[in-house]
């Protein structure tokens, strides 16, 4: 009934030639698809594309910007977008197609937008082993990034059916691909350091991925971290320790610039500094969250060592945008960077 109901609305295709075409011309667009994998359903964007990625924020109404996995179809273009470690080359090896995201320093080229990483210089990468995954990223040929396709706080989707009642008209096109294999979500292992950190235990066990890692002749042990879900929202500034961190301070809420600011507009208060940044003239909030990050980074890398934002109104993304800029702007903890 309800599926009925909002067919009016939603594509909601079955896997085929015509619907994959289907979908990888939403996503060329800049539009969001909701996708069928081993573990969970998904809600992807083209990765490469800031609008398109801001615009996941809005449909799960994710209070804040928590980074989202990219996904690809091969090893060989996952190692495209992040650097290659032994930890890393081990598990891809062993579990690649399948449930597991590596997460893996970005590479100088990454080709995925900031606003995807949360302006992390981390990216977390997966390749499904999904049948219908796997046509429509090799069909689309570059990353898309998709968190699970569910509103924020609730729980994954393992059918379409979920996908729809949860989201409703917030997703305009459906790939049905029938019940999920798993319907957990996947194993999140950072590979950044000398040993292995679980950051969510998901659909391979810990004890998969120590009897790979020794099987490669490397360290078993895995460190066991906490990833941050839909439902944990870091309250102090230090919990975000891995998160983009500026290294200058930053004024936020400013009405014009002061001196030695590099100064970031917003609508109708311009930017002013070296670079004149402005993270939306027509005040267009999508448009501002996609450049939240990249404006961030380019501001950070003059020589000033102060940033100053205009206000930016709290309402829809902007919770999620003011989110991180007052995290960005709480007083250091650590006499070093402020966390973001
Ligand atoms: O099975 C899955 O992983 C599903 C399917 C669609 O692939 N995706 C999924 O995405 O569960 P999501 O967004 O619901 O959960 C991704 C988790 C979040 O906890 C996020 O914080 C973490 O991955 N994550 C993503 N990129 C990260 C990064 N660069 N550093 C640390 N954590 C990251
Ligand atoms: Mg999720």
């Amino acid at each position: 009934m309800e599926r009925a109901f909002f067919s009016i609305m939603i594509e909601i295709s079955t896997i085929s030639d015509a619907s994959i075409c289907s979908a990888v011309n939403r996503l060329r667009e800049g539009n969001l698809v909701a996708f069928p994998t081993e573990t969970v359903y998904g809600l992807g964007a083209d990765a490469t594309n800031a609008s398109a990625v801001a615009e996941i924020f809005v449909a799960k109404q994710r209070p804040e910007f928590n980074p989202l996995i990219s996904h690809v179809a091969s090893v060989n273009a996952a190692f495209e977008l992040g650097v290659e470690t032994p930890i890393a080359t081990s598990l891809a090896n062993a579990f690649w197609p399948g449930p597991l995201t590596l997460i893996l320093q970005r590479r100088a080229k990454c080709s995925v937008t900031l606003l995807a990483t949360a302006g992390l210089d981390k990216i977390g990468i997966r390749v499904p082993a999904h049948n219908g995954t796997q046509l429509l990223l090799r069909a689309f040929g570059k990353p898309v990034a998709a968190p699970s396709a569910n509103p924020s706080g609730q729980i994954s989707p393992s059918t379409a059916d979920h996908v729809i009642h949860g989201l409703g008209t917030n997703v305009g096109f459906v790939l049905d691909g029938g019940p999920c294999e798993s319907g957990l979500e996947s194993t999140i292992i950072d590979c950044t350091g000398q040993r292995a950190r679980l950051l969510r235990p998901g659909g391979i066990t810990r004890e998969a991925v120590a009897n790979a890692l020794a099987a490669a002749g490397l360290d078993p042990k895995i460190t066991i971290a906490r990833a941050l879900d839909d439902k944990t929202k870091p309250i102090a500034p230090g919990q975000l320790t891995s998160h983009y961190a500026p290294r200058a301070t930053l004024r936020v809420a400013a009405q014009a610039r002061r001196r030695g600011e590099e100064m970031i507009g917003f609508g109708k208060i311009h930017g002013a500094g070296k670079l004149q940044l402005n993270l939306s003239v027509s005040g267009n909030l999508i448009e501002a969250a996609a450049n939240l990050f990249s404006m961030l980074h380019a501001a950070d890398a003059t020589s000033t060592k102060k940033i100053a934002i205009a206000p930016v109104p709290n309402t829809g993304l902007g919770e999620a945008i003011n989110d991180r800029l007052h995290r960005a702007a709480a007083p250091r903890q650590d006499k070093g960077r402020n966390t973001i």
